[in-house]
């Protein structure tokens, strides 16, 4: 191991966009399936990861749906979130915010009870057992209509004590969040915070129509706002907090390889660029994984690399005695 790769892997992260589905495990997806009595989507570990080479978000998409299908019961949920934040700790990852998609869940007839017993009975266990603080962030799906949302996010209202804010995924092209005016609009009423994923395929328009018309704090993705230099002095001059998800990127062609991503341009322009998994097994790796192929790529140095975990402190939805003791505990690992 490199000096630098010894830095990254003992470096305190916190984790702001990870979709729990998204780091379903081929081994765990075929055990769950054979427990349940379902045919897994793949037949084996090596063809499914055979089949994560995708050409765009939405091939990835049908991948990622057909995947979540063989989860059923309150303990599959359970295991898949536990997974996720066994592996995190192994990342040194001290906070985690983690999205869902409860309608993928409730359109095929699982109850949102029944998620939210397993994921939120396993993030209680990840606390005690590795230290790790989580929040929990429902998305809607966008190319789903509005009052879908709409009732999602009543249904959700159940459970309000187990979630901080609410969020948007899934296919962006077409689907701009004007579209969900109305339902972010009940959601800041009733006082939850607002992340949006845009500017991955979409174009910048919808990262200032995430900010403006869903009141969005932290947009998800954002590399497209690139592509006009007005969105980004405004972006950072309102220090919006951005979660780059860089292998991501590169399997969905968002950019054509690492060399390319722009986020070492980003954090020179000033942005609050952070650094995240999104869909790890999916996408070829957890957040060390992604910092790991950002800095040999790029060569960012220490600095850069423990500013965007400071960033992602910054931008967590926590309280000032929370995150004034994630920074410093970064600040006594880089002597900063
Ligand atoms: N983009 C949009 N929707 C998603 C993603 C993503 O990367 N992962 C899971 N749902
Ligand atoms: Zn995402």
């Amino acid at each position: 191991m490199t000096e630098m790769e010894a830095f990254i892997a003992d470096l305190p992260k916190v984790e702001l966009h990870v979709h729990i589905e998204g780091t379903f495990e081929p081994e765990l997806m075929l055990a769950i399936a054979a427990r349940n009595g379902l045919a897994a989507p793949f037949p084996s570990v090596e063809e499914a990861r055979a089949a994560y080479a995708f050409d765009d978000l939405q091939a990835f998409l049908d991948l990622y749906y057909a995947g979540m299908n063989v989860l059923l019961d309150a303990r599959d949920f359970h295991d898949l979130t536990l997974a996720y934040l066994e592996r995190a700790h192994a990342d040194k990852v001290r906070h985690a915010e983690i999205f869902f998609d409860p309608q993928a869940h409730t359109g095929r007839g699982v109850a949102l009870a029944t998620v939210m017993e397993g994921i939120c009975g396993a993030l209680a266990e990840g606390e005690r057992r590795f230290g790790i603080t989580t929040r929990l962030i429902p998305n809607f799906l966008r190319d789903l209509d509005e009052d879908s949302a709409m009732a999602c996010f009543e249904a959700c209202l159940a459970h309000r004590q187990n979630i901080c804010g609410f969020g948007l995924d899934s296919a962006e092209r077409g689907h701009p969040p004007s579209k969900f005016e109305r339902v972010f609009g009940r959601v800041r009423q009733e006082g939850f915070h607002v992340v949006a994923h845009a500017g991955e395929e979409g174009p910048a328009a919808y990262v200032s129509e995430a900010l403006d018309l869903l009141g969005a704090e932290r947009i998800d993705h954002g590399v497209r706002a690139m592509d006009d230099e007005a969105v980004v002095g405004r972006l950072v001059r309102e220090g919006v907090v951005l979660t780059v998800c860089p292998l991501s990127n590169v399997r969905l062609r968002v950019v054509s390889d690492m060399a390319g991503h722009p986020i070492g341009r980003m954090l020179e322009r000033g942005l609050k660029v952070t650094i995240n998994s999104d869909d790890p097994p999916y996408f070829g790796g957890y957040i060390g994984d992604n910092f790991r192929a950002v800095e040999q790529a790029l060569g960012l140095d220490r600095t850069a690399l423990a500013a965007m975990t400071h960033n992602a402190i910054d931008g967590a939805f926590i309280d000032a005695g929370h995150r004034a003791r994630l920074h410093a505990e970064v600040d006594a690992y880089t002597g900063g």
